[in-house]
């Protein structure tokens, strides 16, 4: 047990649980930290063949903790990031993932579910990527993954406007497996974890790397991590985050680009 993530291994599935629920789960530097060292546990240690991801609380996470994002538009931390190591490290993770999520699904919390293999919502989840009102761009590839699974409108609606895409929606866009009651999440999200921990592992890792462009994807990755990082650095995403503290609306109106 790492600081606000749980992880726990047993009948070959390894349980990623993130633990803040009073902040809605929004991801640490450490807490991204945990995830990337269990999942690199997860490739290497035969006691795990499948992963399953959960979140604490009423939302699966609120995305990466934004007064990280502001002490690193302010230069006070590390900018080659841990939220950007995680990212690197799930897209190449060759066992399959599972996810179940409840709730608020924002920013990474979404972009994270692109490189599961299977996806679980409870009927009040809600994926939303504020990218562009944060003044920042897509991570994860999700600027290239995002359209691809549901189409350049829907993908840009989400992206620039901060659409909320609920549960029925992501289910019917190819997002999701499943909608399922809330009581029922968890166990339904096992339930199919354990079914794959009895799937041959070499066949599956084999029909995973043959469905992901890890290439392009990887290519993808540092494009956006290149643009992720200067917007950080902006007047724009210092407003953003600022504003987020402040508990107000941003106004980008008398910033230019
Ligand atoms: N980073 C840091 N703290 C966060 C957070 C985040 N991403 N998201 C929520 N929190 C904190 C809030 O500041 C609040 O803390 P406080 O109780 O000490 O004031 C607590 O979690 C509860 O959040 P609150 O906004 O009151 O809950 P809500 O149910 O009204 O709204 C969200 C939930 C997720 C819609 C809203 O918190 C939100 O929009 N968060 C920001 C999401 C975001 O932009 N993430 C980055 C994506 S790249």
């Amino acid at each position: 047990m790492t600081e606000h993530v749980k992880v726990e291994i047993a009948a070959g599935v390894m349980t990623l649980t993130l633990q803040r629920p009073e902040k809605k789960n929004a991801l640490t530097g450490a807490m991204y930290n945990a995830m990337s060292q269990a999942l690199k546990q997860a490739e290497t240690d035969p006691a795990v063949r499948v992963v399953l991801f959960q979140g604490d609380g009423d939302s699966f996470t609120a995305g990466n903790d934004l007064a990280d994002f502001a002490s690193q538009a302010r230069g006070e931390s590390e900018v080659d990031s841990p939220a950007h190591r995680f990212i690197e490290t799930i897209s190449k993770v060759g066992k399959p993932l599972v996810a179940a999520v409840q709730g608020n699904a924002v920013g990474v919390g979404t972009t994270m579910l692109l490189h599961c293999d299977l996806v679980y919502l409870a009927e009040n989840a809600r994926l939303i990527t504020p990218f562009v009102n944060l003044a920042l761009v897509p991570e994860a590839a999700s600027s290239w993954l995002l359209p691809l699974r549901i189409g350049h409108a829907r993908a840009y609606a989400m992206f620039a406007l901060g659409e909320p895409m609920d549960a029925q929606g992501a289910l019917a866009s190819g997002l999701a497996n499943a909608v399922v009651p809330q009581a029922d999440l968890r166990q339904r999200a096992h339930d199919v974890a354990i079914a794959l921990t009895r799937r041959p592992a070499g066949s599956l890792g084999m029909t995973k790397k043959l469905m992901r462009e890890q290439q392009r994807i990887a290519a993808q990755i540092a494009e956006e991590g290149v643009l992720f990082k200067e917007r950080l650095a902006t007047p724009e995403a210092r407003e953003a985050f600022a504003a987020f503290a402040e508990r107000r609306q941003p106004d980008f109106t008398k910033l230019s680009a």
